[in-house]
């Protein structure tokens, strides 16, 4: 099993060819690395670069290294360790079996602990406003559920040392939770987002234009305290969500509006 430390990005051109703004980029484990960028800018490309360890092969002509050193053909190949884990902006589950059953499979490959399966579903429940239960059939989990049990199936079953993620913000799911269950300690993490409060949790945040990278933002110790402040807000606005969408007047909550 390779140990992946370290990801380097070795960079190519944007959609007209011009070169990107830097040479190469290095990703460390326990880094969370943030991706932002208009629609249309490569986000997904660039994630999808490093699920594919792109060899100059995509048409962002991208290359990426595995602890310095090209990645061998065993981790090419190798989707079945999924030592990076993707979770997609656009997902949906194909197969028609139940939600437990699927975990099941999934554990057994893996080699874990038969109790795995209740535990992910539990923690995919900590996600979600309507709980997943073990024996609905995967295609008919709602979007918000079918992403919630991915983030709880990547973090406590396939556990990848790098996982990308792609807009986790669209889900409806706890976002911030999510992000901390996928970014367990010593992992690599790169997320695509528009969310100020997850944008400004990780260290930098690559910028994309027109295919390209065309910068990389350091978070500050300003941006750091406005993380704090707006974290508050957002949670406030969660808890209003919730109360809104579970049909109670939020009358008193009015009290906390000032910040
Ligand atoms: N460097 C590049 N060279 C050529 N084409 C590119 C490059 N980067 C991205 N593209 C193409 O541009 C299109 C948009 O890219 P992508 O889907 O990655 O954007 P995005 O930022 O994820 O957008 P959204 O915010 O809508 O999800 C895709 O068709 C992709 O193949
Ligand atoms: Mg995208």
């Amino acid at each position: 099993m390779t140990d992946i430390s370290d990801i380097t990005v070795l960079g190519g051109v944007d959609k007209d060819y011009n070169p990107e703004f830097i040479d190469e980029i290095h990703i460390r484990a326990g880094e969370i690395v943030g991706i932002v960028g208009p629609t249309g800018s490569g986000k997904s490309t660039l994630i999808s670069d490093i699920e594919q360890l792109a060899d100059r092969d995509t048409p962002s002509r991208r290359k990426i290294l595995i602890n310095g050193e090209e990645p061998d053909q065993g981790l090419r190949m190798d989707t079945k360790k999924k030592r990076i884990a993707q979770l997609s902006q656009n997902m949906r589950f194909l197969a028609d079996m139940t939600v437990v059953d699927f975990l099941r499979m999934h554990a057994k490959s893996r080699g874990k602990n038969s109790d795995t399966p209740e535990r992910t579903i539990e923690t995919a429940n900590l996600l979600t406003g309507e709980p997943i239960s073990a024996d609905s059939q995967l295609t008919i989990l709602s979007g918000g559920q079918s992403r919630a049990l991915m983030v709880a199936d990547i973090a406590i079953i396939s556990d990848s040392p790098v996982v990308l993620i792609d807009e986790i913000e669209n889900a409806g799911i706890r976002k911030r939770d999510a992000l901390e269950l996928l970014s367990g300690k010593g992992k690599i993490v790169l997320v695509v987002t528009h969310d100020p409060v997850l944008a400004l949790t990780t260290e930098r945040r690559i910028v994309m234009k027109n295919g390209g990278i065309t910068d990389i933002i350091e978070t500050t110790d300003v941006e750091r305290q406005m993380c704090a402040h707006l974290s508050r807000m957002d949670g406030y606005l969660m808890e209003l969500r919730d109360m809104i969408r579970s049909g109670r007047s939020v009358e008193g909550l009015h009290q906390r509006l000032s910040f």
